[in-house]
């Protein structure tokens, strides 16, 4: 064993988990180098954060800069980078998205939402949806449910929190197939506010618009449509949680974008700063504006060198024509995908949009967990490195930096069929 995991074993809480044994020295583009000089494609882009590649040199030279002109400020003195970051998301945001919380982390995004639905609202219910991944802190863990091991020893959690199930059509928890499908989901949905939860009690619904962590799932093109109509019927908020699924990463802004509705509140994190800590909770003015002084805050959140990262993020994706290139990118991988699942049993399922792709493994119709454990060892022997998700560690997520060309993305799927190969 390295010396470097050794430590790592002494000093480190073995709550924290790493993917893999790679002690990284560098990293450049869709590469990692690891202390030995060993080269690794990174084909989950530092868990779907490091949306423009690892170190954009413009992103570099946009924190060195801020770095040495101001770092923190701890909300003692306004700075320009905040407000350039603000308008500069503001652009990208859906119309009427239009005031901004910046925050560090994907968790602290989700925990401000909720407190601001909360607040705004004056209701306490919250909807959540079976799945979904929001977060590990106790608010946003109130929501997680793409694994009980998040929240095993930690109720109980924040009341009011009621969940549903997320439409998983490959999996539905209704038993019905696409051609029979009649948004039993939906109808579950409704019967929960009859049952448990009076709409008018309900301060929001949140979900993610395409599941990350739950299994990359796509829902059907109607559902947060629906969820829309139902918020606007009892004045309930719809929180859309763009933390994974955002900053280019389904091949638009945001991939609320792909399905036609605009949420409330949304929160954004991973990809905004390429791997500079920052969230940002945005909403509407018309909601964000009632948050009274003092009724939230941060001291790190908004910090000057990740709003400069995030600003120059913005502009690389917009300038280097990222968004294009993970639609185009996405989809030559689907053509890829969809053919090997043609050739291979124990691929069960494909889907995505953009460079968000799930391959679901299968074996007999049930999830092959072990075959993907396989697979997964042989591409990082190979030199590719790839994350699974789903409450069965059975999918294997596609979430490579947008900059990816196309010669590298065919590498990668073919080390990955020679894995699949190996077991068949
Ligand atoms: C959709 C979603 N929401 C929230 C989070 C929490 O983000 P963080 O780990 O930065 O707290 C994640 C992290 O994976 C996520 O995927």
């Amino acid at each position: 064993m390295h010396d470097i995991i050794k430590k790592a074993t002494e000093l480190l809480t073995p709550a924290l988990v790493m993917h893999t044994d790679i002690i990284a020295k560098r990293a450049q583009g869709i590469y990692v180098e690891d202390i030995n000089g060993k080269r690794y494609m990174d084909f989950t882009a530092g868990l779907a954060v490091a949306n423009t590649g690892h170190n954009h040199p413009r992103v570099v030279e946009a924190i060195k800069k801020q770095a040495d002109a101001l770092i923190h400020s701890g909300c003692i003195f306004y700075y320009e980078p905040l407000i350039t970051l603000a308008e500069t998301l503001k652009d990208i945001t859906p119309p009427g998205i239009d005031m901004f919380f910046f925050g560090n982390s994907g968790t602290e995004a989700i925990e401000g939402a909720l407190k601001l639905a909360r607040f705004y609202t004056g209701r306490q219910g919250i909807i959540a949806f079976t799945g979904c991944f929001h977060g590990r802190t106790l608010g946003s863990l109130s929501l997680t449910s793409s694994g009980a091991k998040y929240r095993r020893k930690y109720h109980s959690l924040l009341p009011a929190v009621y969940h549903s199930p997320y439409p998983y059509c490959y999996r539905c928890f209704f038993g019905q197939r696409p051609e029979t499908c009649g948004m039993d989901c939906y109808e579950h949905l409704k019967r929960l506010f009859k049952h448990l939860l009076p709409p008018e009690e309900t301060a929001c619904m949140i979900i993610e618009p395409v599941l990350g962590e739950g299994g990359y799932v796509v829902p059907p093109m109607n559902f947060l449509k629906r969820l829309r109509e139902f918020c606007d019927k009892w004045g309930i908020l719809l929180i859309l949680d763009e933390v994974q699924s955002g900053m280019g990463r389904t091949g638009k802004w945001f991939a609320l974008e792909h399905f036609g509705v605009i949420p409330d509140i949304m929160t954004i994190a991973k990809g905004i700063a390429s791997g500079m800590p920052l969230s940002a909770v945005a909403a509407k003015k018309e909601i964000m504006s009632h948050w009274s002084p003092g009724a939230h805050g941060t001291t790190f959140g908004g910090n000057p060198v990740s709003c400069a990262a995030a600003a120059a993020t913005i502009k690389v994706i917009k300038e280097e024509g990222l968004l294009k290139n993970a639609a185009v990118a996405g989809k030559h991988a689907m053509k890829i995908l969809l053919a090997m699942k043609e050739k291979y049993d124990c691929i069960g399922d494909v889907r995505g949009l953009g460079l968000m792709i799930g391959i679901e493994f299968v074996k007999k119709g049930k999830p092959y967990t072990a075959g993907l454990k396989k697979i997964m060892a042989h591409c990082l022997k190979k030199g590719l490195i790839l994350v699974e998700a789903g409450v069965d560690k059975n999918v294997l997520r596609l979430a490579p930096p947008l900059i990816i060309e196309k010669s590298d993305l065919e590498k990668g799927l073919g080390i990955i069929e020679d894995g699949i190969k190996k077991l068949t």
